[in-house]
């Protein structure tokens, strides 16, 4: 997979590169990630890439020249384009696990007021991490990085996938290691007993009991 990413502040990404799981997967070829700026985009004088919205109102708006141009310049035959925004759709594993098939994204990350509306018009999807407003869209788009890069073929040993939050609705059940006794808390003796199918049950019902306590909403299906 290639991972193309358009925004004004490229330096964001350093360390999220260069680290841990996201680090191993580019090493070894699993995805390619590119970080463009915005700013190399414009024609117009001094590096312009925004400008005031038209009917007034704060803040400053990306233009659609420098995005547009970007967007020519790096789109291929199966490009699916991102736009990062606080109106977009709530980005879920299931969006994730989509992304994570597909040959080649751009994302798109705003800053200040946003996009002019008619950058969408070249766009696939638009889509916010969560209800509340960062200072860009830089974050967002790591997030998901993250959790598109950690589902690609090889990246993670796969059973690390089989149970996890959001597979089947329901969250991830708990984990214990050494020692056994901590502050006077103990391991759940269930987890000490090598009975699999005893494991297996209380796991599961750890994940219905969480799920019902933080995220009740999982268990009507109103998490597609
Ligand atoms: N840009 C600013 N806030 C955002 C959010 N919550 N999701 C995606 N992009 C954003």
């Amino acid at each position: 997979m290639k991972i193309d990413v358009l925004t004004l502040f490229p330096n964001m990404y350093d360390n999220f590169l260069t680290e841990s799981i996201i680090k191993r997967a580019i090493t070894s070829g699993k995805v390619e990630v590119n970080i463009h700026n915005i700013r190399d985009y414009t024609v117009y004088n001094n590096n312009q890439v925004d400008d005031y919205p038209y009917g007034g109102g704060s803040g400053m708006v990306l233009m659609c020249d420098p995005i547009f141009r970007a967007i020519d310049s790096l789109k291929e035959e199966d490009t699916k384009v991102i736009m990062m925004t606080p109106s977009g759709q709530v980005f879920k594993e299931k969006t994730a696990i989509d992304l994570s098939k597909e040959k080649h994204l751009i994302i798109l990350c705003g800053h200040y007021e946003g996009f002019d509306e008619r950058i969408k018009s070249i766009t696939d999807l638009s889509l916010s991490i969560g209800d509340y407003v960062l200072t860009g869209g830089e974050l967002p788009s790591m997030v998901v990085m993250d959790s598109i890069i950690r589902l690609i073929d090889g990246v993670i040993t796969a059973g690390s996938l089989d149970s996890e939050s959001f597979n089947d609705n329901l969250l991830d059940y708990p984990n214990y290691t050494k020692p056994y006794e901590y502050r006077g808390m103990k391991v759940p003796d269930v987890l000490l007993s090598g009975h699999h199918e005893n494991i297996e049950k209380y796991r599961m019902e750890e994940r219905f009991r969480i799920t019902k306590e933080n995220r009740p909403d999982l268990l009507g299906g109103k998490n597609e």
